[in-house]
């Protein structure tokens, strides 16, 4: 019998935790939102809080609307918080070993046939899966950016989910409106296997000074319709976090398409992280 899944614990609160927070109080499911920290529980109620704005000023949604989307979701800083979820979804950034704790402690914290899922974007399922008691209840629950606009996920199976686990997991993202595909685990599982590959080819042609960053979009958004041109949709994702990406798929498949073209490293370490610090290959007000 499929999972009844009423509450849905959420952790880690930047802009995919808090994207995933408001998709899943979208769909009147009750939502605890837990960060590590107070400041990063203070910026992800702000994500939602702005983003659920922007969708009454735009006419999608009424204000009593929004209040009831905004009761659903509860905050805290401790993982006890979840102890009445019925699915977990951990979306704290990209770190194997931050992953692994979290998810030991999540164990530790959850019942025993709560599935517990990552947002991770690259890292294996496998290797956080081992950090818990329950491996066949852990599996990939990957959302795009923004959350709320994006319509796939990516459900990822280890050798040693449980078929149901995958089942109640897909019905899970169906039911919040998405489109799930279902694979293996494989760094980048789909998407962003075949997406990297193109944005770091953008950026070695912007590095070498072959193309303007506005001709680079151009060429994509109007030759090939893409709602983004490579540049821009990286200053989207945070050039850290794609950096990161590109690191893991590299080691995993040693494909030159996957070594970080050097200029990101550089733009990273100069505070250029994108939209979320105001700049990146674009400056944002
Ligand atoms: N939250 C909620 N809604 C949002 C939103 C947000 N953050 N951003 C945009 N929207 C909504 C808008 O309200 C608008 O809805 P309506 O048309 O119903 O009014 C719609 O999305 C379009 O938005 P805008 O008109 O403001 O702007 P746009 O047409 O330029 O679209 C975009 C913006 C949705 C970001 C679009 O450019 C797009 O789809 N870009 C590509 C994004 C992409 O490729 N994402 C995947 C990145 S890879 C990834 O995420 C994986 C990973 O692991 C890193």
């Amino acid at each position: 019998m499929a999972r009844e899944i009423a509450v849905v614990g959420v952790v880690g609160l930047g802009t995919m935790g808090a994207g995933i927070a408001e998709v899943v109080a979208r769909s009147g499911i009750r939502v605890v939102a837990v960060d590590l920290d107070a400041a990063g529980v203070e910026r992800g109620r702000g994500h939602v809080e702005h983003s659920t704005a922007r969708a009454v000023a735009k006419g999608k949604l009424d204000d009593d609307a929004r209040q009831a989307l905004l009761d659903l979701i509860s905050y805290g800083t401790d993982l006890a918080d979840l102890a009445d979820a019925d699915l977990v979804i951990e979306a704290v950034p990209e770190s194997l070993e931050l992953k692994a704790r979290v998810f030991a402690e999540l164990d530790r914290v959850v019942a025993p046939d709560v599935v517990l899922a990552s947002n991770t974007s690259a890292l294996s399922i496998t290797q956080i899966s081992v950090h818990t008691g329950r491996p066949g209840k852990v599996v990939g629950l990957h959302f795009f950016n923004p959350a709320p606009v994006q319509r796939l996920t990516e459900v990822v199976r280890t050798v040693v989910t449980e078929p149901d686990v995958v089942a109640d997991v897909v019905a899970f993202t169906r039911r919040l409106g998405k489109e799930p595909v279902v694979i293996g685990d494989r760094a980048g599982f789909i998407a962003n296997a075949l997406l990297f590959g193109y944005l770091n080819h953008a950026v070695a042609m912007y590095e070498s000074r072959y193309a303007t960053r506005e001709d680079l979009d151009a060429a994509m958004r109007f030759g090939c319709g893409y709602p983004m041109g490579p540049l821009a949709l990286l200053d989207l994702i945070g050039l850290d976090t794609a950096y990161e990406i590109l690191e893991t798929m590299y080691a995993q498949s040693r494909n030159r398409l996957h070594a970080p073209t050097p200029i990101l490293k550089q733009m990273i370490t100069a505070g250029l992280l994108g939209r979320k610090s105001g700049r990146g290959f674009y400056t944002y007000d």
